[in-house]
């Protein structure tokens, strides 16, 4: 990690440690020297227990010159923040000081840059150019800086990007999987429904969204062109700082809508939400309780949304079912893929309370539309979601050049 003279250099404290909570083995910093006049050596020794490299002209690592060794030694090499003046060193090939020395040497490995500074020397044209510059190299991943507060007290853009922003595309370059759904333009959905009984109240299931948005994150990181609809019963954290477009509606309707207008375009299609099955006709004002004891509700069935656009879905285009079932797991879900004419539907098991709804970790099967199915045992939501697509994308390959529109 290559740490600049800018203000935002205190920020990379906090990303290494959560770099550490993600099971980075080592994160190695280097400094320039104007980075030092901000926060100290120290610091950064303290948080990750490394020597932290200062100059170009320090001895040797292992028999090699300190900047060739770190160069070989990493994965992944993060310069945060990085100012004006690393950007047009960077994009002008100057190997000047041990961040500069250690990029140039860094090749083939994913080296990103998460620019920080005042608005007007980000947009400045030089600074543009060297970014474009920067960003017409196959490892170069350029981490835009977001709209905010800066130090010299003006808002605008050069605010560095957040951090949840750096780790996905620190994910993303990393990930070995990385390219396997490049190009591919992909729609997820997630969450339980909310169908409004009066402005109050709703009604709505038990789902978290939690595995819909692991198959959104892990799309992203295959390198997948991902929209995610979320339904209002996600509340998970960060939802907003995602590098994808992430579109929140409500009731199942307004799903529908939003899945109508994206669906021609999309070349995959998750369909993790859980959609209520039937809708009340909303009162205008808060239901009292008016004094009588029962109260009747009248349900009214939803549209099968997932079953209609599969009826319309093009050669091109592959739809994956979600099946949450209490009994007859197989059996329900194997019904499900033939009525709904989809290409795999992945079942689950909630009458466990080890896994499913709310919980961090799942435990799924995966019915193919030609007949195979497999189990990915119990694993945190992140992990199956990677499993079930690698199946899935391999099955959807070997399966192209045949006749059959499905997987
Ligand atoms: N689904 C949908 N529209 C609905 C209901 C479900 O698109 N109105 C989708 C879900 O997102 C899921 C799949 O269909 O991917 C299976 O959902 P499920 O509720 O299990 O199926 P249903 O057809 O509603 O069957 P049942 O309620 O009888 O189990």
């Amino acid at each position: 990690m290559g740490i600049c003279g800018g203000i935002a250099a205190y920020r990379a404290c906090d990303l290494i440690r959560e770099l550490q909570r993600k099971g980075a083995k080592r994160v190695i910093p280097l400094m320039t020297e104007s980075a030092t006049r901000f926060i100290s050596p120290l610091t950064l020794h303290s948080l990750t227990r490394e020597e932290v490299h200062l100059s170009e002209m320090a001895l040797d690592v292992d028999g090699l010159p300190q900047h060739i060794a770190l160069a070989q030694q990493a994965d992944a090499f993060l310069i945060m923040p990085a100012t004006t003046n690393m950007l047009a060193k960077l994009a002008h090939g100057m190997a000047d000081n041990i961040l500069t020395t250690t990029a140039i040497a860094f090749t083939g490995k994913p080296l990103l840059i998460a620019p920080a500074m005042n608005t007007r020397m980000w947009l400045n044209p030089l600074t543009q150019k060297n970014v474009e510059t920067l960003i017409s190299l196959e490892n170069i991943t350029l981490i835009p800086p977001s709209s905010g507060l800066l130090a010299c007290g003006e808002t605008g853009e050069g605010h560095l990007a957040s951090m949840e922003t750096v780790l996905h595309a620190l994910y993303r370059a990393t990930h070995p999987e990385r390219h396997l759904f490049s190009g591919k333009r992909v729609l997820v959905t997630a969450g339980g429904t909310w169908e409004p009984i009066d402005p109050v109240r709703v009604l709505t299931n038990r789902s978290s969204g939690k595995m819909g948005v692991a198959f959104a994150d892990e799309l992203y990181a295959m390198g997948a062109e991902v929209t995610l609809i979320v339904t209002s019963s996600v509340h998970l954290p960060l939802l907003n700082q995602r590098p994808y477009p992430v579109i929140r509606v409500e009731r199942s309707a307004e799903l529908a809508e939003a899945l109508e207008g994206q669906f021609e375009r999309t070349d995959w299609l998750f369909m993790a939400a859980a959609v209520s099955d039937f809708q009340v006709k909303a009162a205008e004002q808060k239901i009292k309780r008016r004094g009588q004891g029962a109260f009747e509700l009248r349900l009214l069935p939803t549209d099968d949304i997932l079953g209609r656009l599969a009826s319309r879905k093009k050669t091109h285009q592959r739809i994956v079912g979600f099946a949450a079932e209490s009994e007859n797991l197989l059996d329900n879900a194997q019904d499900k893929l033939r009525r709904k004419s989809l290409d795999a539907i992945i079942a689950n098991d909630i009458s466990r309370t080890d896994i499913g709804f709310q919980s961090d970790e799942n435990e799924v099967t995966v019915l193919l539309a030609e007949g195979s199915q497999v189990t990915i045992p119990r694993s945190p939501k992140p992990e199956v979601a990677r499993r079930v697509l690698k199946l899935l994308e391999q099955k959807s390959t070997a399966l192209e050049s045949e006749p059959s529109p499905t997987l």
